[in-house]
């Protein structure tokens, strides 16, 4: 559960709870909520594709691409970055009709009070109310918004290049700003022998697909899997000089739902965060996708940080796996289906 939706929801709950406008709303970052059934033409927006799946199977309304409109209601459940937050009021501003009203709710661990203040800056009026240790504020467009502040924000959700390299980012995906020292590592291990259909999954921006294509001439096909649909649209950009060949195919996915095909190589570099159990375990369910989606004689690639507890997947996976490298943070693991 999403406690702040829950501090979302209280906004309009209760007596003194705010109107529903029946115009509809937009909603950022869109999570389902038993509450929201009551509220009429509501359309969400979620770049995270098992979210999506989520907002699509409580039957609400979505659109893939940023909606073009106005609402008289805009609300806003932001990612983790403070870049990615402070483009989400922009991206929630430009959508807003005149008098409306964005409503914004976070955890105060990513810094709830901090971005209610960074809003409170550029809006001058502000309301705010705290439960389970989140907060939710929101703001009537009133005409005196502060829309030099708004437009810096804008800029930040537009994409941007890696320093020193020709990679396309944005504000809130994977290494939106370095090439993964992780995924560095894994490249500079990859056999230039690889060969055939490759699968790349939580493939980000494009970087490990990008130096397989760029030295592994016998590959034929990579598959690009990524749950993040603006890491996928930025590895489109990325990988464009490949398309003459056709060679890079892009999936909005979500790698723990399987594969739709089998492969001769796997590589990846699964998602995680330390200390947190669940993403463990979504680290394993790359894992168990990668080794029931190899061909027999199929070769997996992966790094990961040191301490993450792969290989006893490995070990009952029935593949045949080494230790081929590692150094201070981390570790790469290859495997071979027999
Ligand atoms: C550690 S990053 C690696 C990104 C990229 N391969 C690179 O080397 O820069 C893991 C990626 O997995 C993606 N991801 C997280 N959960 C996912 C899921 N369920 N299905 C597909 N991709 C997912 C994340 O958005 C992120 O881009």
């Amino acid at each position: 559960m999403r406690m702040e939706l829950e501090t979302l929801m209280l906004v309009f709950s209760g007596d003194e709870g705010l109107a529903v406008p029946a115009e509809g709303a937009l909603f950022l970052g869109a999570v389902p909520h038993g509450a929201l059934r009551a509220w009429s033409a509501l359309t969400g927006w979620q770049p995270l594709k098992p979210l999506a799946d989520a907002w699509d199977a409580a039957g609400f309304a979505r659109e893939d691409d940023l909606p073009a409109g106005r609402w008289p209601l805009v609300m806003v459940l932001p990612g983790k970055s403070r870049d990615e937050t402070l483009a989400w009021f922009a991206l929630a501003r430009e959508r807003l009709a005149p008098g409306g009203r964005m409503v914004v709710a976070m955890p105060n661990k990513a810094g709830a009070g901090r971005f209610e203040k960074e809003l409170a800056s550029a809006t001058g009026n502000i309301s705010s109310i705290q439960k389970h240790k989140c907060r939710a504020f929101h703001a009537v467009e009133d005409g005196k918004w502060n829309e030099e502040i708004f437009e810096s924000w804008r800029l930040l959700a537009e994409r941007r290049l890696i320093p020193e390299t020709q990679y396309l980012t944005q504000a809130g995906i994977f290494s939106s700003d370095h090439v993964d020292p992780g995924s560095a590592l894994l490249a500079n291990h990859l056999p230039s022998h690889l060969h055939g259909s490759v699968a790349d999954l939580g493939a980000g921006w494009g970087y490990l697909t990008d130096k397989i294509l760029q030295n592994c001439r016998k590959v034929s096909r990579v598959d690009l899997f990524e749950a993040d649909r603006r890491a996928l649209e930025s590895a489109e950009r990325n990988l464009a000089r490949w398309q003459p060949e056709g060679v890079a195919h892009f999936h909005w996915h979500d790698v723990t739902q399987g594969l739709p095909s089998q492969y001769d190589a796997i590589v990846m570099n699964p998602p995680f965060h330390t200390g947190q159990a669940t993403d463990v375990d979504l680290g394993r369910a790359f894992l168990k996708t990668a080794i029931s989606s190899l061909k027999r004689g199929g070769k997996l690639f992966l790094v990961a940080n040191r301490q993450l507890p792969y290989e006893a997947v490995l070990e009952t996976s029935g593949l045949a796996w080494r230790k081929a490298a590692e150094d201070k943070i981390y570790k790469l693991l290859f495997a071979e289906k027999r």
